[in-house]
């Protein structure tokens, strides 16, 4: 079996393979450990009830879909609700060391539309203490693992995906493997994006090669920003501020000094929703209230140095080693950044198998979970939850089957797709085509969108899909970055397609997606989730209705048609003095 991925999903899902004996090859475009994963710095939400005994996994459920605008999937909303505490617990018998609470429980902090203190965390490492959980657990079982390999297209025999082919980073040399049954766990593609929490691996291809082979992908228009990133100096812009700050009491002032959230949601102040809170600091910003460099203080000094540095060491160092500011004595700069994306492949709740038959998806690159948007620490146990059950089902359907048979053609098309670059006819710079459709993404397809930025960043896509048929790479397939640019540009270029098509018909304001000019929430489109599919390499649009909820569970939202819509930004001040920070 092969499980394309190695973040948390991939890792999970891997084990459990493994475990039910099946053989299985784990394929990462990186190195081992150096996954998305550790972004989610602050917890993994699971309703253990070891802080506030009152939650459990009902109240998780309703938060996870209220946080989601009910156009989540229920039934993996109710699985991760009901699972996650095993999960978290299993994590610690493959080594994971979390906070505790003085009588020696796992610790439970808050965080944003969480009803409960729910996040089991280290510190604020809780991803990499996930990580390297879930890698040593993979060297113990002695599962293989390629890494520096990125693939490129999945293969099929009829329907039935059957393996993968790509190339190896280090020396540009073709790979293929044979496989009853793929996983995909590649995570999301904020590097559409030009200001990101992702490294260079998020762009999309896990799910741009599930598109391109004919599996369907879920709302892709619903794009996480995550409120807090940095915002200067300009080398770390987008990098994450964990929610971890605001958890642990940590609060948003203007540059007046005012804690606006107050007036944004007096309820839940800072630890309102992501969306809520993200698009209250770009109104303070647009009303000329933000900072030095376009963003909010987020201040945490009341805590107390000994706190700060204890609770939240890395946004200590951090500050410090990248933008020089003692968060101890200062506040911290923070402005929305691109984290996340709730959309990817169409998945079966209960066994994280995509429309295809053969081939799986979990973690951020499979969707439904998470609906219009994602509450901070869910990541995290959607990925042990959901690669543990893709594992399971994956493992169990290829015990089943036979080889498929690989088709050479297949082969030879993608070889020559990825040869194509390094010929000599292309005029056109990847680099310059991939930082095109960054800007037009943050430009037209941003935390504020309209009919008119979404069309005019539609055609910059389009335009640039057809100069990226022109690419040119100078040198060889050995040790190339160029290269590599120029097969991921095509990935990224087809999931910006399908964000955009969808933001254009989502024709109202629903969690992550804005639209200044549909303000209000339509209750048609509540009913509906979007799918980007391919169809003679073009992506095309459809809906499909959102599944029911039993009437035990939809009574516990009787109220939810009531949410308050989101409000249009102020008008603009006009832009202040740039000042200069000495
Ligand atoms: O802010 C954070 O620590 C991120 C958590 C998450 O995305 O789940």
């Amino acid at each position: 079996m092969l499980v394309i991925g190695a973040g948390g999903a991939g890792m999970r899902a891997a084990i459990e393979a493994a475990a039910a004996g099946a053989q299985v090859a784990v394929v990462c475009k990186s190195l081992l450990g150096k996954a998305h994963t550790v972004m989610a710095e602050g917890g993994i939400a699971a309703a253990l009830g070891n802080v506030d005994p009152d939650d459990n996994w009902q109240v998780h459920f309703q938060d996870t879909m209220r946080g989601g605008q009910l156009i989540n999937n229920w039934r993996m909303a109710e699985l991760h609700a009901r699972e996650s505490p095993e999960r978290v617990y299993e994590l610690e018998t493959y080594g994971a060391i979390f906070d505790r609470t003085p009588d020696g429980r796992i610790l439970q902090r808050a965080f944003g539309a969480h009803t409960y203190r729910r996040l089991c965390h280290v510190g604020d490492r809780t991803g990499l203490e996930m990580i390297r959980s879930l890698q040593d657990r993979i060297v113990q079982l002695g599962i293989e693992v390629h890494m520096e390999v990125t693939l490129t297209r999945l293969l099929k025999d009829g329907d039935r995906v059957i393996g993968a082919f790509g190339y190896n980073r280090v020396d540009g040399g073709f790979v293929a493997f044979k496989a009853k049954a793929v996983i995909i766990a590649t995570g999301g593609w904020g590097r559409i994006y030009k200001v990101t929490s992702n490294s260079w691996e998020g762009t999309g291809d896990g799910v741009g090669m599930g598109f391109d082979a004919g599996a369907e992908v879920l709302d892709p228009e619903m794009v996480q920003f995550h409120p807090t990133g940095m915002v200067w100096p300009p080398g770390v812009r987008g990098i994450l501020v964990t929610e971890a700050v605001r958890g642990e009491g940590g609060y948003l002032t203007n540059s007046e000094g005012k804690r606006f959230m107050l007036e944004y949601d007096p309820k839940k102040k800072e630890l309102s929703s992501r969306d809520v809170v993200a698009r209250s600091i770009y109104k303070e910003v647009q009303a000329g209230r933000g900072t030095e460099h376009g963003g909010a203080n987020l201040d945490v000094r009341h805590l107390g140095a000994d706190k700060i540095k204890k609770k939240l060491p890395s946004m200590y160092e951090q500050f410090l080693k990248l933008a020089d500011v003692d968060i101890t004595k200062d506040p911290m700069e923070v402005a929305p950044t691109i984290h996340y994306a709730m959309g990817g492949l169409r998945v079966e709740a209960e066994t994280g198998a995509t429309t295809l038959v053969g081939l799986y998806a979990a973690g951020e690159a499979a969707a439904g979970l998470h609906g219009a948007n994602r509450l901070g620490g869910n990541s995290l146990s959607d990925l042990l939850v959901f690669g543990r059950r893709a594992g399971a089902a994956a493992g169990a359907y290829a015990r089943d089957v036979g080889q498929g048979k690989i088709d050479e053609r297949q082969i030879d098309q993608e070889q020559k797709i990825l040869l194509l670059a390094l010929s000599a006819s292309g005029t056109e710079n990847p680099y310059l085509l991939q930082q095109q459709l960054q800007q037009a993404m943050q430009d037209g397809a941003g935390l504020a969108r309209e009919e008119k930025s979404l069309k005019a960043c539609l055609d910059q896509i389009l335009e640039l899909r057809q100069r990226s048929a022109r690419v040119h790479v100078p040198g060889s397939r050995k040790y190339n970055p160029g290269w590599h640019t120029a097969r991921d540009l095509r990935f990224m270029l087809t999931v910006a397609e399908a964000i955009v098509r969808a933001a254009i018909e989502r024709r109202e304001s629903r969690g992550a997606h804005w639209r200044l000019d549909y303000l209000e929430k339509d209750p048609a489109l509540g009913r509906v989730n979007f799918i980007a599919y391919n169809e003679g390499s073009q992506v095309k649009l459809k809906t499909r209705p959102v599944p029911e909820m039993p009437p035990e569970l939809a009574k516990l939202f009787a109220d939810a048609a009531s949410t308050p819509p989101p409000s249009p930004p102020p008008a603009a001040k006009p832009p202040q003095p740039q000042q200069v920070r000495t």
